[in-house]
C-alpha cells in the first residue's frame, strides 16, 4: 500500500524529525518522511535529515513580508512532496491562523509537557517551577490557538527531585521519541478522528494513548 506521506517542519536540533525518519525506515511503517522544511539555515536537523538521504528546503521566514507568505512559501514547498501530513517538531515559528486552517486535521504537533498545563515556551522550566510532581509530552492537533489543538496522546514523565530543565526536558525527550512516531503511525492507518474537539483512535488498546516512561 501507498505510504503515507509526511513534511516535518523544524527550526533546530531536529531529534524528533530523527525519530520519525528512523521510524519511517522500517518496511512495515505505514508512512515516510517525504520532506524537511526548516526555517533556519543553520538548524542542524537540516544536515540530519540530508545525511539521511530527505529531500529538504531552508525557507528562511526573513525573506517574507509577513506570516502569511512565509507560510504559502512553505506550503507550496510541502505540496510540491506530495505531502498529506505536516508534523511540527520544533518549529519555532508562531503560525498565522492561514497556515493551520490550510492543514485543518492534517497537522500534528508535539510539545514537552501534559497539555493544557505549561504551553508555550520553557515547558520543562515551567513545570519544574510549578512544583509538578508530572510532566512529559504530548502530540495534539494544531490550531490556530498556540498547543491550544485536540491532544491524540501524551506520555507522563516523574519530576524527579534535583531535576533542573535540562535533566527534566532530556527524559522527556526520550519520551518523545517514543510518541510522535506512534501517533503519526496510527494517523497514516486512519485511526484518528476529531470528535466535539476530541481525538478518537479507533482500533488500539485501551490506555494505549497513554505512555509512561516507567514502562518500556
Ligand atoms: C522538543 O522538545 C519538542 O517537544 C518541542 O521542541 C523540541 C524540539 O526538539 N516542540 P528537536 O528539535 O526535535 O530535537
Amino acid at each position: 500500500m501507498a505510504k503515507l506521506k509526511v513534511g516535518v517542519l523544524i527550526s533546530g536540533r531536529g531529534s524528533n524529525m530523527a525519530s520519525l525518519v528512523r521510524a519511517a525506515w522500517e518496511e512495515d511503517y505505514p508512512a515516510e518522511i517525504a520532506c524537511v522544511v526548516s526555517n533556519a539555515a543553520d538548524a542542524p536537523g537540516v544536515k540530519i535529515a540530508r545525511d539521511a538521504g530527505i529531500a529538504t528546503a531552508v525557507i528562511p521566514h526573513g525573506d517574507y513580508p509577513d506570516r502569511e507568505t512565509f507560510e504559502r512559501a512553505v506550503t507550496a514547498e510541502l505540496d510540491k512532496h506530495g505531502v498529506r501530513l505536516v508534523a511540527l517538531a520544533g518549529f519555532m515559528r508562531v503560525l498565522s491562523p492561514w497556515f493551520p486552517q490550510y492543514w485543518q486535521g492534517r497537522i500534528l504537533n508535539i510539545h514537552p509537557s501534559l497539555l493544557p498545563a505549561f504551553k508555550g515556551l520553557d515547558a520543562q522550566r515551567k513545570a519544574i517551577d510549578a512544583g509538578a510532581r508530572v510532566s512529559g509530552c504530548t502530540v495534539h492537533f494544531v490550531v490556530p490557538e498556540i498547543d491550544g489543538g485536540p491532544i491524540v496522546a501524551q506520555a507522563a514523565v516523574r519530576v524527579l527531585a534535583g531535576d533542573t530543565a535540562d535533566t527534566l526536558a532530556n527524559r522527556i525527550l526520550q519520551q518523545e521519541h517514543r510518541l510522535y512516531p506512534l501517533v503519526v503511525r496510527w494517523f497514516a492507518e486512519g485511526r484518528l478522528r476529531q470528535k466535539d474537539g476530541r481525538v478518537e483512535v479507533t482500533g488500539v488498546p485501551p490506555g494505549a494513548t497513554l505512555l509512561f516512561s516507567e514502562e518500556p
